[in-house]
């Protein structure tokens, strides 16, 4: 064995849930498991008891005794950059008001535009901050981050360079979402096309040139924007060569999942009102939906999204927090997940699934959410012995140790 052979890091004795299809169809389980790695990434995988003592000679060796290990959670879509919070409005819900209602007076996504408008860079930094180190200490190594509430190039960019800020000062991965077609802001609003064109023509390609930009996302929705304007910032993001995601039928059916399918899209989220057409579109173009029961709970809906039919298209389906100041003020991604099973009623396992496989898929990402040869060293070890504890336990905190390409990120 040569030193460039040696691990930095071996796991032992950990009940590894892989996710590996490779392995079988459901966790991929290696029962008394380890883990090696080099240099943040798994070069072994397999039983603890097929260790040669070369290989046993790590510069690190963490005993699991027994606890569960997964692949690093991955949040998909989060907006956990903002400015205040909307905590009032939280009270007038509870009063009778509705989100469309609040929305159209004024409230709801402006009322948060104008807090993060005022915002400085590192006010929005340090706001930002502790929601994704809550994420980070649940288990999450891998973020999305949305702009969206500043809805002017310079504000739309201070979201974004503090996205990307906080991914370096915690050592994460974070993905950024350009989602300038999030709300019409109040110097546009008589003018939609207007703003339209703004974004289009302007902000997307200014942000996308200064590397701001991994994707790009928008909310087709009657208090959004049309599927037709939608369309035509995804042929601006199609031109620059970014791919495209959608807030899609997630208060009433605009046909926008199958838009985002035509255009070979990430993802398509929230999805209560999802049809039949959008589910075959979805599946034919490997779309992943991704399913925010963090918004759906706070915001009391009843429809659900329709499960049986992406399981019956296998559209793989991801679980995100969404979290946000209106909808979402949800920083567990674990909670997440048990929202997803107790509310939608899928499996543990397919919470799982939507939690690591299926979230790197929705980001495009295909060296991590597994664990196997050759992927990133992005691992959790919980206070668990199986899998399903991880969508059962409400609450409280889970996660032992966090490791972020071979590194304890906590
Ligand atoms: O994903 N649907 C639109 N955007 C967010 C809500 C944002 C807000 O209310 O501030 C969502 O639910
Ligand atoms: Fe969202």
């Amino acid at each position: 064995m040569t030193a460039r052979d040696r691990f930095d890091l071996l796991l032992t004795h950990a009940c590894i849930a892989t996710l590996d299809a490779a392995r079988d169809d459901g966790y991929g389980l290696i029962e008394d498991g380890a883990v090696g790695c080099v240099d943040g990434h798994i070069t072994w995988i397999g039983p603890t008891a097929e260790l040669t003592s070369g290989q046993r000679d790590a510069a690190r060796v963490v005993d699991a005794g027994g606890r569960l290990l997964t692949p690093g959670w991955i949040d998909c879509h989060t907006h956990l950059v903002f400015g205040g919070d909307r905590a009032d409005e939280f009270e007038m819900r509870l009063e009778g008001a509705d989100y469309a209602e609040i929305a159209r007076a004024g409230g709801g996504i402006l009322s948060s535009v104008r807090a993060t408008r005022a915002a400085s860079e590192d006010e929005l930094f340090e706001q930002s901050l502790p929601r994704a180190q809550a994420l980070l200490a649940d288990g999450v190594t891998t973020l999305e981050i949305k702009s969206g509430y500043g809805l002017d190039l310079d504000s739309e960019r201070r979201m974004l360079r503090v996205a990307r800020r906080i991914g370096e000062a915690l050592g994460l991965t974070v993905r950024t979402s350009f989602l300038g077609l999030h709300a019409l802001p109040p110097e546009f609003a008589e003018d939609a096309e207007g703003y339209v064109a703004e974004v289009c023509d302007r902000m997307l390609p200014v942000l996308a040139e200064e590397g701001l930009i991994d994707a790009v996302d928008a909310f087709c929705e009657t208090i959004g924007f049309t599927r037709d304007q939608v369309q035509r910032l995804f042929e601006r993001a199609r031109a620059l060569g970014l791919p495209v995601k959608l807030h899609a039928e997630q208060l009433s059916d605009q046909d926008g999942a199958t838009l985002t399918a035509s255009f070979d899209g990430l993802s398509a989220d929230h999805l209560e009102y999802l049809s039949e057409h959008g589910v075959r579109a979805m599946a034919d173009a490997g779309t992943v939906a991704v399913l925010l029961p963090g918004a759906f709970y706070a915001l009391r809906e009843t429809k659900l999204p329709p499960i049986d039919a992406l399981r019956e298209h296998n559209v793989p389906m991801a679980v995100a927090t969404d979290l946000n100041p209106g909808t979402a003020p949800l920083r567990s991604l674990r909670l997440a997940a048990n929202m997803a099973c107790t509310l939608f009623r899928l499996t543990p396992l397919e919470a799982l699934r939507g939690t690591t496989v299926h979230a790197a898929q929705a980001l495009g990402l295909h060296d991590r959410g597994v664990l196997r040869n050759g992927a990133r060293a992005d691992m959790v070890l919980w206070h668990a012995r199986h899998p399903a504890e991880l969508s059962y336990w409400i609450g409280g905190s889970l996660a032992d140790r966090i490791f972020v390409a071979g590194r304890t990120a906590t």
